[in-house]
């Protein structure tokens, strides 16, 4: 398997009973899981993407973290994803949307 240039963290609110009820989740972070990974495919950028529990910032949600670079992004809905992807493609982050 090729490593991934980047893993991105999409938190979905899971706690440990498996279930999801946080904030962002609640803010629509499945719906944003669902775009980042079509949007990743369609551009044809080397990244995983991993729903994750909350990642504890959650008066900023929906949440999303990329590493290597440990870039934290808040707030987030389509239309920012989308400027993240655009930036990520240059190799560049949006500091503007950072938590
Ligand atoms: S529920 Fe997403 S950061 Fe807490």
């Amino acid at each position: 398997m090729e490593k991934p240039d980047y893993h991105i963290l999409v938190c979905n609110s899971f706690r440990l009973t498996g279930e999801p009820q946080g904030t962002c989740n609640k803010k629509g972070a499945p719906a944003l899981l669902q775009h980042l990974e079509t949007e990743i495919s369609d551009r044809g950028i080397n990244a995983m993407v991993t729903s994750s529990g909350c990642l504890k910032v959650c008066g900023k949600g929906p949440v999303m973290v990329v590493y290597p670079q440990g870039w934290w992004y808040g707030e987030l809905d389509e239309a920012k994803v989308d400027m993240i992807l655009d930036a990520m493609e240059k190799g560049e982050a949006v500091e503007k949307l950072f938590v």
